[in-house]
């Protein structure tokens, strides 16, 4: 039965995505089918076609993706087209640690613009479900290309639009929005659009439904926004923590500036 419904899931169709039936029984067992399926599905990570492209340099490489656990960078690759896009990976841990402090680590939590993984590996070190979604198949490739390497089995990756999920049964505590702030053509994104959608609609869409949630948006520092309920900034960007009907209770600002700027001193 776990099985049928596994396969099922995995048949091509991604509106399986985050509808499992949270009531089921068989929804840990399926999680983990899901990502064993996953696991065997990638690609080997000495692929030897694969290519991505430029590379950036090894100090680049140190400062925005963690570590694996024997210390090392090897084998892990970051494009040099990448590199605008990658959160330094002691934020992206920090934030990690923040908010498993808040929701707990036992959550689902998405990370909505995988990029080539720099906070999803962050969030996979500190969550015990994280499903990334990353739009760009070749973004997609060097994805799934780290996260093997990095040997995390927890994580679920899908190469799809995010702005397409219509609803989540398994709901997720938190999820994570880096919208790309420039478009194609190097203008400004000003609606922090993600495939035309604006993040404003986006967030709109997404507290619908599920109300409890809480979305954490990396803005630049200068973006107006409303109803946020936490704000803090580092360097030339902000963290925005929307969270509707926690937002009085989570009063971070100064916490989590105090947080930011510990991690920013460590990371000089
Ligand atoms: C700023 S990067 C994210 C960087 C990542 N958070 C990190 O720190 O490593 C934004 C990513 O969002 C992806 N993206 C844009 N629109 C998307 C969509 N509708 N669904 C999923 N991913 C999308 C882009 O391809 C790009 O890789």
């Amino acid at each position: 039965m776990q099985t049928e419904i596994a396969n099922n899931l995995f048949c091509g169709d991604h509106s399986w995505q985050l509808v499992i039936n949270k009531n089921s029984k068989h929804e840990t067992k399926i999680k983990e089918l899901y990502t064993q399926h996953i696991q065997d599905s990638r690609p080997s990570i000495n692929e030897p076609t694969a290519d991505f492209g430029p590379l950036a340099d090894d100090y680049k490489m140190s400062k925005l993706l963690m570590p694996k656990s024997d210390f090392t960078h090897d084998g892990l690759i970051l494009p040099k087209s990448c590199e605008k896009y990658v959160t330094c990976w002691k934020i992206s841990l920090n934030i990690a640690l923040k908010l498993k402090k808040m929701i707990g680590r036992d959550s689902l939590v998405i990370d909505a613009t995988a990029n080539i993984g720099g906070i999803t590996t962050a969030l996979a070190k500190h969550f015990r479900y994280v499903a990334a979604y990353e739009i760009n198949p070749d973004y997609f490739r060097v994805l799934e290309h780290n996260v093997n390497c990095y040997n995390f089995k927890n994580v679920t990756l899908i190469n799809e639009d995010f702005t397409t999920i219509s609803q989540f049964v398994t709901k997720p505590k938190a999820i994570i929005i880096d919208p790309p702030w420039y478009n194609h053509d190097a203008s400004f994104n000003q609606d922090m659009n993600l495939s035309e959608v604006p993040l404003t609609e986006l967030l709109t869409n997404l507290f619908t439904l599920c109300p409890d949630l809480l979305i954490l948006v990396k803005l630049p520092d200068n973006y107006p926004v409303a109803n946020y309920a936490s704000i803090v900034f580092y360097k030339k960007m902000k963290f925005v923590i929307y969270d509707l009907p926690n937002w009085q209770k989570f009063n971070l600002d100064k916490e989590f500036q105090d947080f930011l700027r510990l991690s920013v001193q460590e990371s000089l």
